[in-house]
C-alpha cells in the first residue's frame, strides 16, 4: 500500500531526493516538511500527484517519464476501445457461464470500426500515437486540443464537434484544475447515444456519477476506464455493476519494457537532481532560471 502523508513525511524526513509513484501525494505539507529535499522524481508522465507550484516556489526540480510510455499507453487505449466495441469481456463471461448454445446472427453484436469517427480530447504524445494506430483501422480522426498541430491526417475541431460527431471518444489530457470533470452530464448529453468513451488519462477528468447515470440508462453505448476516481475503485462501486463499463486497474503503461524504461528514466532524473545537475526530463525548468 502507498504511504499516507504522515508516513511519507516521517520516512523521508532526511531525504535529499524523492523517487515517487503516482500514488504518492506530494503536496505542500510534504514538500515543506522535508527541509533537505533537492529533487522530486515521479515514475510517471502525469504529475497531478505533485504540487508543481509549491515545488517551483522552493526551487525543487520535478522529473517525469514522457515518451517511453507513449506506445504502450496508446496500445492499451486501442485494446480497450476494441474490447468495448466488440464486447470481448462480456462475450468471455457469456462463454464461461455456459450460455453459448449456438451461433446466432444477432449474438453479441458490436460496433463497426471501419469508417467510424474517433474523437480525441488531448492531442499530445499519447493522443497522436492513438491517431497513428487509428489509421490502420480506417477510422476518421478528429481532435480537440487548442495548442496541437495536425498529424496522421487527424482533423482539429472544436469540443462541440467532437461530442456531436464522434462514434468513439478517447481522453488524453493531463489532470489539471481546467480539465477536472471536463466530461459532465452536460457534455455526455451532447454525445451520440451509440458513443463509446475511453479514458486512459486520469479518473478525475470524468464526473463518474454522470457517467454511471448515462451508462445505466443506455444514453451512451459503453465506456472503458483504465483510470478512476478513486483508485482503486471499490469492488462494490456502482460502475462495476454495469455490463457496458469495462474497468482496468491503471495499467496502460504496464508492459515489461516500458516499465523498465520508466524506472530507468526516473532514476536518471533523481540522480541528476542529487548531483545538482539539470534533470533529463524536468516539468518545471523555470527552477533553473
Ligand atoms: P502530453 O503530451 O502533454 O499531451 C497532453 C495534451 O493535452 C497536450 O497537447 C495539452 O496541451 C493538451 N491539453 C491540456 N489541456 C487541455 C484541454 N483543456 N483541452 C484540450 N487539450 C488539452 O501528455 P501525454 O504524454 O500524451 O500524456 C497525457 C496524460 O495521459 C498524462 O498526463 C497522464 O495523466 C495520462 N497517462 C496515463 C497512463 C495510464 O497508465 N493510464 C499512462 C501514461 C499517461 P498543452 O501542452 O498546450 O497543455
Ligand atoms: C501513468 O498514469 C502515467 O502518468 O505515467
Amino acid at each position: 500500500m502507498p504511504p499516507g502523508q504522515a508516513e511519507l513525511i516521517q520516512r523521508a524526513s532526511d531525504a535529499h531526493g524523492l523517487l515517487c509513484l503516482l500514488t504518492d501525494k506530494v503536496d505542500r505539507s510534504v514538500i515543506e516538511a522535508l527541509p533537505k529535499l533537492k529533487v522530486i522524481s515521479n515514475m510517471a508522465v502525469g504529475v497531478d500527484n505533485i504540487d508543481i507550484k509549491v515545488a517551483t516556489e522552493h526551487r525543487i526540480p520535478v522529473g517525469n517519464t514522457p515518451d517511453v510510455l507513449t506506445d504502450a499507453t496508446a496500445d492499451m487505449t486501442f485494446a480497450l476501445l476494441m474490447a468495448c466495441a466488440r464486447r470481448i469481456v462480456e462475450a468471455d463471461h457469456y462463454v464461461r457461464a455456459g450460455k453459448w448454445k449456438t451461433w446466432g446472427p444477432q449474438l453479441l453484436l458490436g460496433a463497426d470500426f471501419s469508417g467510424a469517427t474517433l474523437g480525441l480530447i488531448g492531442f499530445g504524445r499519447i493522443g497522436v500515437a492513438v491517431a497513428q494506430r487509428a489509421r490502420g483501422f480506417n477510422l476518421k480522426v478528429i481532435y480537440y486540443d487548442p495548442s496541437a498541430k495536425p498529424k496522421h491526417e487527424a482533423i482539429p475541431v472544436g469540443m462541440e464537434q467532437i461530442l456531436r460527431e464522434a462514434d468513439f471518444i478517447s481522453l488524453h489530457v493531463p489532470l489539471t484544475t481546467e480539465t477536472r470533470h471536463m466530461i459532465t452530464s452536460d457534455t455526455l448529453s451532447k454525445c451520440k447515444n451509440t458513443v463509446i468513451l475511453i479514458n486512459t488519462s486520469r479518473g478525475g477528468i470524468i464526473d463518474q456519477e454522470a457517467l454511471y447515470d448515462v451508462l445505466k440508462n443506455h444514453r451512451i453505448l459503453a465506456a472503458a476506464l483504465d483510470v478512476t476516481e478513486p483508485e482503486p475503485l471499490p469492488a462494490n462501486h456502482p460502475l462495476l455493476t454495469l455490463d457496458n463499463c469495462l474497468v482496468t486497474p491503471h495499467i496502460a503503461s504496464a508492459s515489461q519494457r516500458t516499465r523498465e524504461k520508466m524506472a530507468l528514466m526516473a532514476a536518471q532524473n533523481l540522480i541528476a537532481g542529487l548531483h545538482g545537475e539539470k534533470l533529463p526530463n524536468c516539468v518545471n525548468p523555470e527552477v533553473y532560471t
